[in-house]
């Protein structure tokens, strides 16, 4: 804190209202950084200054909270804004630190995502993705593939994202299987992992232009008209991007995320050898994450029944793609 002492006496003592601060791992406070955010501790039932808001943070602060074994700093709620932008100009960083447990930095990762992704995923008339939602989603993306590329690290992940029928927490975990499985042969290709990652986040953002219902019903309760509209999300989609400079590689994922290798997906039929291996991964994660979420309208499946499914309609995904998320998973303890 430069040379400000913390602050530990009773005039910076808070009424009792756990609700008006959420509680952060000490680790996720980067020495030399200033946050935007004051912290405090919790003593007993009360809230207590530790660190002014703005000022900086040191080695000093970090190790007292060490050795004084706490588990959390607790920041306000109006200060979360703050602290998310903090989280996002600071998450390559504390993502490679190998000081903070892993459990940490994947709390980290989704606190931070889920904010991005719940920003592009509301709804709003006409639906459209601003540029800066776009440059801040392909940072975050960027920032994350090497601990994305990690088996313990999906396995904490698995803690924070299974759960949730909303699209953005779909689109989440479509993105962390889907470079995850890229991660297990792609070798030095960000531009691709990072375009590809945008593209599985935001592969189902035409759903934002239809109505709800059509997406919680099972398909066989659905007329032809209605299968008809839920046959045009892909597309939508990519008007939905349409004013951003997306690579062809992410237009690509939100096309062509319901093909099949056999040839019987939409909404063009092409068969596997006219599809990148990219979109044959997201068109897996993509069944593998509706599965085991329990999205429309079905039972929400095991991850063995979910492979098991999917093993059972092998024509339509991609055979290798398979083993490699059956290998991922099992590796990570998932399965
Ligand atoms: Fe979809
Ligand atoms: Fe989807």
């Amino acid at each position: 804190m430069g040379n400000t002492a913390p602050a530990e006496n009773g005039n910076n003592t808070m009424k009792k209202k756990s609700s008006g601060l959420f509680p952060v791992s000490p680790y996720m406070v980067i020495p030399s950084r200033v946050g935007g955010f004051a912290l405090y501790l919790k003593q007993g039932e009360e809230f207590v200054l530790y660190a002014e808001r703005g000022v900086l943070f040191t080695d000093e602060h970090r190790e007292r909270l060490t050795k004084l074994d706490v588990k959390h700093v607790y920041i306000k709620a109006e200060d979360y804004a703050f602290y998310n932008t903090y989280l996002h100009d600071n998450l390559l960083e504390l993502l490679d630190d190998e000081i903070i447990p892993v459990r940490e930095r994947a709390r980290a990762w989704n606190d931070a995502t889920v904010s991005l992704a719940k920003d592009a995923f509301d709804k709003k008339l006409p639906a459209t993705m601003d540029k800066r939602q776009f440059i801040r989603i392909r940072k975050l993306i960027n920032s994350s593939l090497r601990f994305l590329a990690r088996e313990d690290s999906l396995r904490e992940l698995a803690r924070f994202i299974a759960d949730g029928s909303e699209l953005y927490r779909h689109g989440i975990g479509v993105m962390v299987m889907t470079i995850s499985v890229l991660s297990s042969y792609v070798k030095d290709d960000s531009d691709l992992m990072v375009a590809v990652g945008m593209g599985a986040l935001l592969h189902d953002i035409g759903k934002l232009e239809l109505p709800d219902h059509l997406f919680s019903r099972r398909g066989d309760s659905l007329s032809m008209d209605e299968q008809g509209l839920i046959r045009s999300h892909p597309a939508l989609g990519v008007g939905v991007c349409s004013s951003l400079p997306l690579p062809q590689e992410t237009l690509q994922c939100i096309l062509f995320h319901h093909e099949c290798n056999d040839g019987t997906g939409y909404p063009s039929g092409a068969q596997g050898d006219m599809l990148p291996s990219y979109v044959k991964v997201l068109s897996l994660c993509n069944e593998y994450d509706n599965l085991t979420r329990g999205l429309h309208g079905r039972k929400k499946l095991t991850p063995f029944e979910a492979l098991t499914r999917i093993k059972n309609r092998r024509g339509c995904f991609d055979k290798e793609m398979l083993a490699r998320l059956i290998a991922i998973l099992s590796k990570a303890k998932l399965t």
